[in-house]
C-alpha cells in the first residue's frame, strides 16, 4: 500500500485482478458523475441493465403488461438459470422476490415455528430480519438466542456448537456480511455444524452475492436470500432466494398465491413444486428482466475475479484510512470484503457523511439502530460505510481518502 499522507491524499492503486475497471466504468453512466461508495446500499447499474428495463416498459406501453410478459417469457426464465448458476443451485431451487427481507420472511413463516423451537441468530443479523425474529420470539414463544461473537468479531463457533447441542430442534439464521461492517461470517463452518446437529440453516447473503464467490452446496445452507440492488447492480425492488430441493418439500407457504399454487377444487389446492411455491403473481417484470441481465453480467465477470479484486481494493483502502490521524477503521482486522467502515474522532458518522457528500463522495452512515446486536453491542453509535464495486478506480479512492484527511484535519 502506497501512502503519501505527508504530501497530500494517499493513493490506493487499482490493480485489477482480472477486472477491467476502465471497461466497467465505461458501461456505468453514473461512475464518472460522483465518487460512489454505496454498493452495499444500492450499486450503480450498467447501461445495459437500465436499457433492458426501459425496453420492457416500452413493450408494456405498446402491448400491455400481460402480453409483454408473454413475449419476454424466455428472458424471465433466464433469471432463474442465471441465479442458479451464480450460486451453484438448480433453477427449480430459485424463487424471485421483491427484496431479501420478503424472501427471508416468507421462508421463515413457512417453517411454522412454534413452542420449544429455537432460533439461533448471529450478531450480524440485519435490522428488518432481527425485528421479524424478535416478533416471533415474543408472539409465538419461539426461543430466540443471539449467539455471541468470538474475539475476531465473527460468530463464536464453539458457542454455536454448544447451543445446537442444547434443547429442541433449531433453525440457524446468519448474515454472511452484515450491513454494519466488512465482517465475513464463516459460513462453511456454520454449515458443517448445522448439518452435524440436524438443524436448518438460513443464510442472508444480501451483501455477499456478486461480491464474494458463493456455492450453496459447499456452504450447506438450506435456504439463502439476497437482493438485486446491491452488489448485483440490478434494479431496485428485485431479489431472490434459494431453497434447496430437499428442504422445499417440507415448507408450506402461509399465504399461497396464484403463482405458487393451483386451486384444484372448491376447498383444495396444490402447491407448485420447487421454490416457485413462494412467489407472487404480481411483480415488476421489467425489474426481473433487469435482474436477469445483471446476473448475466455478474456471471460474465466471474465471482472469483470480482471477489479477489474487491477484497484487495478494500484492504488497501482500509490501510490508507487507518493511516489518517483521528480515523478508526471499525471492521474486524483483515476483513475479506468490499465493505469498509470507519469513524472520525470528534464527528458523528452523519457529519462525516454530509461533509463527504459536499465533496461529491457518496458514503452512508449506518446507525446502531440498524445493527443493535453488532454496533449496539460494541458501543458504537454509528459508522461511516464506504462500499466498493468494480467501477471504483484510483480517482475515487484518492478522493475518498483525501476528503477524509481534510475532514479529520478540520476537527
Ligand atoms: C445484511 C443485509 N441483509 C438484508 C438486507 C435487506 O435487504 P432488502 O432491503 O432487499 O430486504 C440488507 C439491506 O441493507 C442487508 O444489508
Amino acid at each position: 500500500m502506497e501512502s503519501s499522507l505527508e504530501s497530500g491524499p494517499a493513493t490506493v492503486p487499482v490493480q485489477a485482478v482480472g477486472i477491467d475497471v476502465a471497461a466497467e466504468r465505461a458501461r456505468t453512466p453514473g461512475a464518472p458523475l460522483a465518487h460512489h461508495f454505496n454498493a452495499a446500499g444500492a450499486a450503480l447499474p450498467t447501461e445495459t441493465v437500465v436499457q433492458a428495463v426501459v425496453d420492457h416498459l416500452r413493450l408494456e406501453e405498446r402491448n400491455g403488461g400481460y402480453e409483454a410478459a408473454n413475449a419476454r417469457a424466455d428472458q424471465v426464465e433466464a433469471v432463474y438459470r442465471n441465479a442458479a448458476a451464480l450460486l451453484n443451485a438448480e433453477p427449480a431451487e430459485i424463487a424471485l422476490f421483491d427484496s431479501a427481507s420478503t424472501g427471508l420472511r416468507t421462508i421463515i413463516e413457512a417453517l411454522r415455528l412454534g413452542r420449544r423451537q429455537r432460533l439461533l441468530v448471529s450478531r450480524s443479523s440485519y435490522v428488518s430480519h432481527a425485528l421479524h425474529l424478535m416478533s416471533l420470539g415474543r408472539e409465538r414463544d419461539v426461543e430466540l438466542v443471539v449467539v455471541p461473537n468470538a474475539p475476531g468479531g465473527a460468530i463464536d463457533l464453539e458457542a454455536l456448537d454448544r447451543e445446537l447441542a442444547t434443547g429442541g430442534p433449531a433453525v440457524v439464521c446468519v448474515a454472511h456480511i452484515p450491513t454494519s461492517s466488512g465482517l465475513v461470517e464463516p459460513v462453511v463452518e456454520i454449515g458443517a455444524l448445522t448439518r452435524l446437529h440436524g438443524a436448518r440453516y438460513l443464510l442472508d447473503a444480501t451483501q455477499s452475492v456478486a461480491h464474494l464467490a458463493l456455492d450453496v452446496r459447499a456452504i450447506g445452507c438450506d435456504a439463502l436470500v439476497t437482493t438485486g440492488r446491491k452488489f448485483l447492480r440490478a434494479p431496485r425492488g428485485t431479489g431472490f432466494g434459494y431453497v434447496s430441493k430437499d428442504f422445499v418439500a417440507s415448507l408450506t407457504p402461509t399465504a399461497p398465491d396464484v403463482r405458487g399454487a393451483v386451486w384444484t377444487a372448491s376447498k383444495s389446492w396444490e402447491l407448485k413444486d420447487g421454490a416457485r411455491r413462494f412467489e407472487t403473481w404480481e411483480a415488476s417484470i421489467a425489474g426481473r428482466i433487469g435482474l436477469g441481465v445483471a446476473l448475466g453480467e455478474a456471471l460474465a465477470l466471474g465471482s472469483g475475479p470480482t471477489e479477489a479484486h474487491l477484497v484487495g481494493l478494500a484492504g488497501r483502502l482500509r490501510a490508507a484510512l487507518a493511516g489518517i490521524p483521528a480515523v478508526t477503521v471499525q471492521d474486524p482486522p483483515d476483513s475479506p470484503s468490499a465493505i469498509v467502515t470507519f469513524t472520525v474522532g470528534g464527528l458523528t458518522a452523519s457529519q462525516v457523511n454530509e461533509r463527504l457528500a459536499v465533496r461529491n463522495v457518496r458514503t452512508v452512515s449506518v446507525p446502531a439502530t440498524h445493527a443493535q446486536w453488532d454496533l449496539g453491542a460494541r458501543g458504537v453509535e454509528a459508522v461511516v460505510r464506504a462500499s466498493l464495486h468494480v467501477y471504483n478506480d484510483d480517482s475515487d479512492t484518492m478522493a475518498l481518502v483525501g476528503a477524509v484527511t481534510e475532514i479529520a484535519q478540520g476537527v
